[in-house]
């Protein structure tokens, strides 16, 4: 089949889009207003960009929400600093819960029944319950046009500045232990994948 998204002629129930990247990784943000009200969601629109420094992107719906930005842009660019929590299989259930929508003044890390602890150099919030957090310094948006102004995304990028590993998921080998942390990746639809030690393999890169 071919379509073309403009116009919206794919024939099939739903949106085919989300399902054509994946698995994409979920950018689990905590950020905080400037009264310090804790908010968190998940972002699949989400990666790393680079490795020095570290940067990652998020990018959020600027258009959908009733006063037409989602709470975690408006923090983090009030604030300058957000927190990426890794979104594992023990917590896929918070991290779904974290994705309502709740009025701004709401704290959604106690919503979605999760601790927020001190991060070490910014302000924004970890969560306790995830095995690793990524401390990130806001460093500018892009937005990205929609076809209507509902349709409309901003992209965030931020410099990762301090990044805290739970010993526990760190082999005798000094690795990740990526099948232990068993994280969890947003297919399309409502669907997900988790890494485990049968999902992983390992390819040496030629050359
Ligand atoms: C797994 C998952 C991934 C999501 N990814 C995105 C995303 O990349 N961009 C986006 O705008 N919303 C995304 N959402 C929806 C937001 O999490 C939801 O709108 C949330 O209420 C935004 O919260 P905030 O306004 O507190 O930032 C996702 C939801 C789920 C469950």
């Amino acid at each position: 089949m071919f379509y073309e998204p403009k116009k919206k002629n794919h024939g099939l129930p739903k949106n085919p889009f989300n399902s054509l990247i994946v698995p994409r990784p979920i950018g689990w943000i905590s950020s905080a207003d400037k009264e310090g009200v804790h908010n968190l969601a998940p972002y699949s629109f989400f990666n790393a960009v680079s490795y020095s420094p570290p940067t990652v992107m998020l990018s959020g719906g600027v258009g959908s929400a009733a006063d037409g930005m989602k709470d975690s842009i408006r923090n983090i660019e009030a604030t300058g600093e957000f927190v990426c929590n890794l979104a594992t299989w023990d917590t896929r259930e918070q991290m779904n819960r974290s994705s309502m929508s709740v009025p701004a003044d709401v704290d959604e890390i106690s919503l979605s029944s999760l601790t927020a602890i001190s991060s070490s150099i910014v302000g924004a919030p970890r969560i306790q319950e995830a095995p690793v957090h990524l401390e990130c310094r806001y460093l500018k948006s892009v937005d990205i046009p929609g076809w209507t102004e509902v349709d409309a995304y901003r992209v965030i990028f931020g410099e990762v500045v301090g990044i805290h590993i739970d010993d526990d998921f760190i082999t005798d080998e000094g690795l990740v232990d990526v099948a232990k942390l068993l994280v969890i990746g947003r297919l399309g639809y409502n669907d997900y994948t988790r890494v485990d030690k049968d999902s992983l393999f390992t390819m040496d890169r030629p050359g």
